[in-house]
């Protein structure tokens, strides 16, 4: 018997997993998708992937833009999440009057999230009822904070973990820090 897409819910509802929204640029502005699947693919080439679902608006402007921003978004930024999931606002018009800027492919970039990556498309694989896109980071930048979360259904935050400051590798020493 085939897992039913409830099963696959129920499973996957135990998957934590910090909160992105990808912006894309479009003729009325920006379009924006909130995003969990989001993932680092590799270091040379830098290239990441999302999954978008095809029938999701932002799939359509992705592939015909070929450029896209990935925007992390820190614990207060759940408002900015439900909009661009389409949970308050008008479907299309979700980010108006939000600023953004531009690093090296034009696509929106925002503010005040926890990191961002600047990507061109260069690979579209299909995956179901979802498009895997790979994109090329162009630039990337990052900012002090804690994630938003997802789990279970909801939005969590990180409690009691402040991020720890790098240590450099002590002299002689081959191994990294763990
Ligand atoms: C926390 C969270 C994570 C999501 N992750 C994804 C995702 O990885 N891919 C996707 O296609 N939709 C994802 N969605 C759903 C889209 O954000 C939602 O369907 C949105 O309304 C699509 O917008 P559009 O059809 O206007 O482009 C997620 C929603 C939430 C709340």
């Amino acid at each position: 018997m085939p897992v039913t897409a409830e099963q696959l819910r129920s499973a996957m509802r135990r998957w934590a997993s910090g909160v992105s929204i990808v912006t894309t640029r479009a003729e009325d502005g920006i379009r924006a998708i909130t995003v969990s699947s989001f993932c680092s693919l590799s270091l040379q080439p830098p290239l990441v992937l999302i999954c978008i679902s095809r029938d999701a608006l932002s799939h359509r402007l992705i592939e015909t833009e070929r450029r896209f921003a990935i925007n992390v978004l820190k614990a207060g930024q759940r408002r900015l999440a439900d909009l661009a999931a389409g949970r308050s606002g008008e479907r299309g018009n979700r980010l108006v009057g939000v600023p953004h800027r531009k690093a090296v492919t034009g696509a929106p970039i925002l503010p005040g999230c926890l990191a961002w990556l600047d990507c061109s498309l260069v690979a579209s694989h299909p995956g179901g009822d979802h498009t895997i896109f790979v994109g090329r980071v162009e630039a990337a930048g990052q900012a002090e904070g804690r994630p938003l979360l997802y789990f279970g259904g909801d939005y969590r935050r990180l409690v009691g973990a402040r991020p720890r400051p790098r240590r450099k590798p002590a002299r002689n020493s081959a191994r990294e820090p763990a």
